[in-house]
């Protein structure tokens, strides 16, 4: 059994959550049509969907509210938060927005219009799904080239969020050099897993793209963590200060684009930033996107005080020993399953727990959404609510109507930072051991109603009787 790491805070405010019997989690359930995402938050005892917006502010970032500047241009909070991103990353240039789809539906498409080419694309080791959503509403293709080595759970890799590079070269020869208008960087990838990405791997891909004169996008949610396990696993980087491995990886990026809602802590915040002069014009028309999109060009959408927590948590989160619990955490609730033979996407990564639960529940095929059906059973055993990543997810393809092709069908235990217990990690552990136990039992879904977009938000479902 590992070392647990104590929790490198005392706590200084709590909010109640409520414990819920049985019944009630089958009546809330069952009117939410067996999709957890239409529970109420008030029926569930450990909220596990996500690990954006949901972080637990510090006193520091709380005290840092009180002094925001709401000036509408040139605020004060603004000009501090550009100095600390201009000294963390090595970037000039800054835009503040909502959140990250905000930094994406400015980017992209002012991307697309300065490359004029005929078969727009954009590669990545693996779109999220809103980067997806907003490459293709901007006209474009979206290419994942992730190592295949994310497809085996089981086996033990140290950066499965890492290009496949041989992949991304094919890619590049096989649409031209031309149409590729970016190449897009998941520190963290999120889709893999959280799993990281190496910065040998990052340095190989920007070379790629360098030589083929694309430009290179981080996409940065979740950087400090992906920095964390660089200096833990990757050769000759462990002395290295975390601030100096994150400048190396931005480094090898032009543009960077975060939801500030992950890594650094804040219920809502997000940026977009250019490197230098050498992309001014593309620059210049972001900035002009930002105005009737996100707001002027010196707050995008948040208010003064957002800015000031979010320039607080921007070096919180870049603190080796908060890193240090923050990754061990989630690693604890990953060997507490691994070791009661609950198969995981293992290494765990930086943010969540992935069930394979093709693995766990090998009798409900992926069209019955077995990911699905293991997140409602696991609701229903402790209100702890998780979710699917995998063929519901995924939904149909646009032209046939079939169900798309899911790799793999997973249950995501997402870990909000700062908010849950180690305990709380042991009571979840618990509550999958008695669900595993009783795995043959559980039943496959289709649909009661199938929305034509996004279906899994607002989907209702019915088990399938045998
Ligand atoms: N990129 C990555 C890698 C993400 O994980 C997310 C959001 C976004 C971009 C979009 O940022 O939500 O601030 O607009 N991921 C959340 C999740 C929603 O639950 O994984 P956003």
């Amino acid at each position: 059994m590992m070392k647990r790491i104590p929790e490198p805070f005392r706590i200084k405010m709590v909010e109640p959550i409520k414990m819920t019997t049985l019944q009630e989690r089958q009546k809330a359930l069952c009117e939410a049509g067996n999709n957890p995402f239409l529970l109420k938050s008030e029926d569930v005892y450990i909220d596990l969907l996500t690990d954006s917006g949901t972080g637990a502010m510090s006193a520091n970032q709380w005290a840092a509210l009180m002094i925001g500047d709401e000036a509408y241009a040139g605020s004060r909070s603004f000009v501090k938060l550009e100095k600390s991103v201009q000294t963390l990353f090595k970037y000039q240039h800054v835009i503040p927005v909502h959140q990250g789809r905000g930094a994406e539906q400015i980017l992209f498409p002012n991307m697309v219009k300065h490359k004029h080419c005929e078969h727009p694309v954009f590669i990545s080791n693996y779109h999220f799904d809103t980067t997806a959503a907003h490459v293709e509403m901007s006209g474009a293709k979206a290419i994942n080239v992730l190592t295949p080595q994310a497809l085996e759970t089981g086996q033990w890799a140290d950066f499965k969020g890492n290009f496949d590079l041989d992949a991304l070269q094919q890619t590049i020869d096989d649409y031209g050099a031309d149409n590729v208008v970016g190449i897009i960087i998941t520190i963290t990838c999120n889709s893999a897993g959280g799993q990281p990405v190496s910065l040998a791997n990052i340095q190989a891909v920007a070379a790629i793209a360098k030589k083929h004169n694309i430009l290179v996008v981080i996409d940065s949610a979740r950087f400090a963590e992906n920095a964390y396990f660089i200096k833990q696993r990757e050769h000759g980087l462990a002395q290295k200060p975390i601030g100096d491995i994150i400048r190396s990886m931005f480094a090898c990026g032009d543009i960077f684009t975060m939801s500030a809602k992950k890594d650094p802590i804040v219920n809502m915040g997000g940026l977009c930033c250019f490197k230098d002069n050498s992309e001014m014009a593309l620059f210049r028309d972001v900035q002009v996107s930002c105005v009737p999109m996100e707001g002027f060009i010196t707050y995008g959408g948040l208010n003064g005080r957002d800015m000031e927590a979010l320039n607080v948590g921007l070096w919180e989160c870049a603190d080796e020993d908060y890193l240090e619990y923050r990754i061990g955490q989630v690693a604890y609730l990953g060997e507490l399953l691994h070791e009661a033979g609950i198969p995981i996407q293992y290494p765990t990564g930086g943010h969540a727990v992935f069930i394979d639960a093709g693995r766990l529940l090998p009798h409900i095929p992926p069209e019955q959404f077995p990911a699905h059906a293991l997140a409602n059973h696991l609701y229903l055993e402790g209100g702890v609510r998780g979710v699917e990543i995998g063929s519901l997810l995924l939904g149909r393809d646009p032209a046939t109507g079939l169900q798309k092709k899911s790799p793999l069908e997973l249950l995501r235990l997402t870990i909000p930072r700062r908010v849950y217990t180690n305990d709380h990690m042991k009571y979840i552990a618990d509550c999958l051991i008695a669900v595993k136990n009783s795995a043959a039992s559980i039943k496959g879904l289709t649909f009661e109603y199938e929305p034509p977009l996004l279906r899994h938000f607002t989907a209702r479902l019915i088990e399938i009787e045998k």
